[in-house]
Formats: C-alpha cells, structure tokens, sequence
C-alpha cells in the first residue's frame, strides 16, 4: 500500500473581496514510503496549499488524502513540518530544548528524551551546539534544528516547504547534502517542495511538476535515476534539467500569458 495517496485533490478559497478562488484542482498522487519527493512548480500553483493539506493544517474542498489507507484529519506528529525560513524555533528554549519539545509533549521522561534530541543534534551536525538559543545560531543552523526537532518525533513523513530558500548558495548546497544523508540514515519518507529544479534534481528520487496556477494539477512525474553523486556536470544531469526545465518552462510562459490576459 502507498505511503499517502491524494484522490481528485482540490481547495478553493474565499478572499476577502469576497471572490472564491482555485488554489488547487484534481491533483493525484501516490508516494511510497521511504521516497524522497520533490514537487516543483511556478509560483501560485498550489504547491503550499498541497503542504498545508498534507499537514492537516486545513481540509480539501474536494477528494480525500489517505495517509496508511485513513483520512488525513487534523494535524498529528505522524507528520513532521519544516518550513521556510528560520522563525518557527521557539527563541526562548535552546537547541537541544527545541529538539527536545515534541518529545516532551509526550510526557516521555528525561532520561529517553534527553539522549533522543542529543542523537538528532549530532545527526544534523550541530553536536556543541546544544545550549545556545535561536538567537545566537546562524540561519543554517536554525533550519538543520527545525529538521532535527520534526525527525525527533519519528514522523511516517517529513514535509518540507522551500526549507532552505533564505540560505546562501553554499550553505544550501551543504544542507541539500546533509538532508539527502539524513534521508539514507534514517529511511525517512519525505516531500520535498521546491522552485530550484537543481534542488530538485539534486535531491529526489522522483520529481513532480505542476501546472500553472491559480489552480494548479500534477502534470508530470519524473523518476531520477542517478546515485547519492549528483554532479551538474554529469550528461544524465543535464538531460535531467534539460526535461525539467522544458516542462516548468512551458508552465511558467502559461502562467505569464494568464497573467497578461484581460479579466
Ligand atoms: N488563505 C488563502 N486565501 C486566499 N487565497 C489563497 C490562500 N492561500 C493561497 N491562496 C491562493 O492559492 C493559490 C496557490 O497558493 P500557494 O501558496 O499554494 O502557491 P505556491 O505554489 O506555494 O506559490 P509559491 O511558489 O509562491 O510559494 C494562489 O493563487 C494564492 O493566492
Ligand atoms: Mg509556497
């Protein structure tokens, strides 16, 4: 059975001007366990909104999301949140507390939580760390906790928006290789959202491609068939990218064109 499985997915809004709008519309998808999934898209087209549906942070409009055959109802720590940018550590507790908060929520005692968190610090490289507060850490480092703190509560999946955006190029090229050997170590199922085809290709075992929105749909999958060495240099790489960056492309002239189009 598949890890999660959206059916005929769909959200509308309503804005405050009182106009209902499609953020998504009849998206399908199955991912397996253990996958590491990237969605890829043109701004708008509801990769955010497919997240927060994932989370159970909201409900779809229509079709159903099934997570090990139930509904998704309502949030749960089976799902492990990152998002983008640094902002969701809690400033008052330190490292290993942030690390440590799920676990305590579960009332389990110190002595399992404590070398918990200390095993998911050093995980993501920040072993030393532990007592400073969110203040006195660097962007990366904050976000390799916000991944530590989500992995500590054994999530069935980890879901990740744009996580590493607001890094510097060589910051996030370190975190894309850290994430995709946290995703070996630990056999972790994760989903993946991204614009950056190169994160993309650098970190998927499959990658899919949305149309454009407002309200926009699966249109392609791409299953990456290359090793851990990702290299851009690499001809499987560029043909990778080249596919890719055909089919984004082609999305992102559609959406320009909507845009230009009188309402
Ligand atoms: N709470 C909301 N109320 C009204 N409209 C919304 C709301 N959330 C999202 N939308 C609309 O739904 C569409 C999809 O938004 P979403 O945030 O999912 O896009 P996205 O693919 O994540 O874009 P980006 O790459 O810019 O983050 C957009 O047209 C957006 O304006
Ligand atoms: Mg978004």
């Amino acid at each position: 059975m598949s890890l999660i499985r959206f059916s005929n997915v769909g959200k509308s809004y309503d804005t405050q001007s009182g106009r209902r709008v499609p953020a998504l519309r009849g998206f399908e998808l199955e991912l397996k366990r253990g996958e590491f999934f990237c969605l890829l898209g043109p701004s708008g087209c509801g990769k955010t909104t497919i997240l927060s549906l994932l989370a159970g942070f909201e409900a779809p409009t229509t079709g159903e999301i099934l997570l090990d055959g139930e509904p998704i109802s309502g949030t749960s720590r089976d799902r492990g949140v990152v998002f983008q940018g640094d902002n969701s550590l809690y400033s008052w507790l330190t490292a290993l507390e942030n690390i440590e908060f799920g676990l305590r929520l579960r009332r389990l005692p110190r002595k399992i939580y404590r070398p918990k968190a200390m095993e998911y610090l050093r995980l993501v490289g920040l072993d030393g760390q532990q007592d400073k507060y969110p203040a006195e850490l660097s962007g990366g480092m904050k976000q390799r906790i916000q991944v530590a703190r989500a992995l500590a509560n054994q999530p069935k999946i980890l879901l990740m928006d744009e996580p590493f955006g607001a890094l510097d190029a060589q910051t996030r090229a370190t975190m894309q290789r850290e994430l995709r050997q946290i995703w070996r170590a630990t056999e972790a199922s994760i989903f993946f959202i991204t614009h950056d085809i190169d994160e993309a290709i650098t970190l998927g075992s499959r990658v899919g491609i949305m149309s454009a929105g407002p309200g926009g749909t699966l249109q392609q999958v791409i299953e990456i068939e290359m090793g851990d060495e990702r290299s851009r240099s690499d001809l499987t790489y560029v043909d990778y990218y080249a596919r890719i960056e055909r089919a984004v492309g082609h999305e992102v002239n559609r959406a320009g064109k909507r845009i230009q189009e009188p309402v």
